[in-house]
């Protein structure tokens, strides 16, 4: 996720594109720049890699550079670590690589969103002539506009018509052309963009907060539409390149609200991002209906050499880890350990050949985690990272890395980026099993079908949030809770329970449901509330069984099922959570959403600040 701006007007562009990216630092903050045009001259653009911090000092807010028509963008990395070269904005020559001064090119652009298909582009491109400064998809898009442009002569609205048929993915596209001065070209497929009127000035942007100083007039541009956006005027056009009208909109929303897309937290709408995340992290991994990790270096030899399985992670990223545990060892049989990191650090653990340590790790940052990588590498171990944070020292340092495209997270509590892990696991096991001839071909396109419906059940979930944030109230007073059950169940126990207790500050215990009985059951009292998870069928009746003897004891019994596996007896259980059916190995993936969600209102319920909790960083990157 990155954040993108644009201008055109009588007042000078550059500082109105610096306040517009400070607005929207929060969709990415890794590296930025701007393109800036004074009349019919090239374009100016300077970009710097780090905070935006660094392209306002360059600039001197804006007042070293001169012109009344810019582009903006701040970066979240996904193809390309965060460097000046792959910092935005690109251009369809070749000079700007170091991104300062002006630049002989037809098209300068910023973007925000994944292309897909941007490899097999790119390699048409460079038959077609063209070379490459960045590691980005976006100068790969740039230059098709590029090469559309000077092939047809036609026009901006044609050249950038022509590269929407061609190019998949996701874009939110601004663009300036040199023969067009004071003139943005705009266009977009899934990623938000907003273009705003004002007074003989109009503006473009990611999110509504980066232009409500200027102006809560509003158009949202639909998927393949494109514009043309001048100080005066505004022109829509469709694929065909006829032009379409647009309503307007105004925007009713304060500031603050709006840099949360209207979510009063950053954890409710990352829970809301989860669906194009996990699709986002799957489209990385899968095309033509095959898991592709040889683009990561792990091809079939890396694959079939592996005989043991260390996954190190902390917190949430080792929920991950437990989950992937019971998903690896049930599609091969391959032994697989998970340890936390900051025990496999200092433990002296026999580690044998033909192991491959995995790390799991949002930030890339964590010091344990880092630490445990650095430990299995100076024993001469390979290293796979799952990480969310390009460039990030733990990408890094591992031999290899699948990178999941959750886009920044904010709130402290993982949400989005828990869901990505999940899938990229479980597609990297899919692979392990299928390359090592544990699975059928059938069963293999079996898996990927099932795992590509995760993104509109998760979506399906959210839409049962009324009854969620209603019967939290119901909880919000607990002073203990227990998530219990077996196998992946309990795996989402452990996420559910630290979802619960980091932001709601109610005592939590995730416990395998068959080992209460061995002590724990004697805190079990009147009032005790118990969520049992029972997704996996062939265990259900089992927990139902040690519900009812928490029940027995006075517990106030949550059941969270599958659609296609209900609760055995309906009348013991005092609230009922249900999610879509889905084959078993998936579940995890929708069986957290509800769990988000309650913990989410229960902190809420309890007043607390649920994007900050106390005591607590977003990265853990001391001891
Ligand atoms: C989870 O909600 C917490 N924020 C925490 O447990 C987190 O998962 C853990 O600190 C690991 O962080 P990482 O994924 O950035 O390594």
């Amino acid at each position: 996720m990155c954040g993108i701006v644009g201008y055109v007007g009588k007042r000078q562009a550059a500082k109105i594109l610096l306040d517009g990216l400070r607005k929207l630092e929060y969709r990415g903050y890794d590296s930025a720049g701007i393109a800036v045009r004074n009349g019919a001259e090239n374009a100016q653009v300077v970009k710097t890699s780090g905070r935006l911090k660094a392209l306002i000092e360059k600039t001197e807010n804006g007042k070293n550079i001169r012109g009344t028509c810019g582009i903006g963008h701040t970066r979240w990395a996904t193809h390309g670590v965060p460097s000046v070269a792959n910092a935005h904005p690109h251009v369809s020559g070749n000079c700007a690589g170091t991104g300062n001064g002006p630049v002989e090119s037809s098209v300068v652009g910023v973007h925000n969103g994944i292309i897909e298909n941007y490899a097999e582009l790119k390699a048409k491109l460079m038959s077609k002539g063209y070379s490459f400064y960045s590691e980005t998809d976006t100068e790969v898009l740039v230059k098709l506009v590029d090469y559309y442009y000077n092939k047809y002569r036609i026009g901006p609205i044609d050249a950038i018509n022509r590269t929407m048929v061609r190019a998949r993915g996701s874009y939110a596209l601004a663009l300036m052309f040199t023969d067009y001065p004071n003139q943005i070209y705009a266009a977009r497929k899934d990623s938000p963009l907003i273009i705003g009127k004002g007074e003989e000035e109009s503006f473009l942007a990611s999110d509504v907060p980066a232009i409500l100083n200027h102006t809560r007039n509003v158009y949202y541009i639909q998927n393949h539409q494109s514009a043309r956006i001048e100080e005066d005027r505004i022109t829509f056009f469709d694929l065909n390149g006829d032009e379409v009208f647009l309503p307007e909109t105004v925007i009713e929303w304060d500031a603050k609200a709006a840099e949360k897309d209207g979510f009063a937290h950053y954890m409710l709408k990352e829970i809301h991002e989860q669906s194009t995340a996990v699709r986002n992290t799957f489209n990385s991994l899968v095309r033509e209906s095959a898991i592709h990790l040889e683009d990561f270096g792990l091809d079939q030899s890396i694959l079939n050499g592996i005989s043991h399985i260390d996954i190190v992670a902390c917190g949430s990223a080792w929920h991950v880890g437990v989950t992937s545990q019971y998903v690896i060892e049930s599609l091969t049989d391959i032994p697989v350990r998970v340890e936390l990191a900051s025990e496999f650090r200092y433990r002296n653990m026999p580690i044998t050949s033909g192991t491959l340590v995995i790390v799991i790790s949002q930030s890339g940052e964590t010091a344990d985690t880092l630490a445990a990588l650095r430990k299995a590498k100076q024993a001469g171990i390979p290293v796979l990272a799952v990480v969310n944070v390009v460039g990030s020292s733990i990408a890094r340092e591992a031999d290899y890395v699948l990178y999941t495209l959750a886009g920044p997270e904010i709130s402290v509590a993982t949400t989005k980026a828990y869901s990505a892990q999940l899938i990229a696991m479980d597609l990297f096991a899919i692979q392990l099993s299928y390359s090592k001839g544990f699975i059928t071909r059938e069963k293999y396109s079996y898996y990927i079908e099932e795992a590509s419906s995760l993104p509109e059940k998760i979506e399906r979930i959210l839409l049962d949030k009324e009854r969620l944030q209603w019967f939290s109230s119901r909880i919000s007073g607990q002073a203990n809770m227990f998530f219990i059950g077996r196998g992946l169940d309990y795996s989402v126990c452990l996420e559910g329970s630290l979802k619960m207790k980091e932001i709601s500050y109610i005592h939590s215990e995730a416990y395998a449901a068959g080992e209460l009985k061995h002590g724990t059951i004697s805190l079990i009292e009147d009032g005790t509330v118990v969520v049992g998870i029972m997704t996996e069928s062939s265990v259900m009746d089992k927990t139902f069984s040690n519900m009812i003897e928490c029940k027995a004891r006075g517990a106030y019994l949550i059941s969270l099922t599958s659609a296609d596996h209900p609760v055995p007896d309906e009348g013991e259980i005092d609230f009922q959570i249900t999610v879509p059916a889905t084959d078993e190995l998936f579940l995890p993936s929708l069986a957290v959403i509800p769990l988000q969600l309650l913990s989410y209102y229960t902190s809420v319920n309890r007043g607390l600040d649920v994007d900050k909790p106390r005591n607590l960083a977003k990265s853990v990157t001391v001891e």
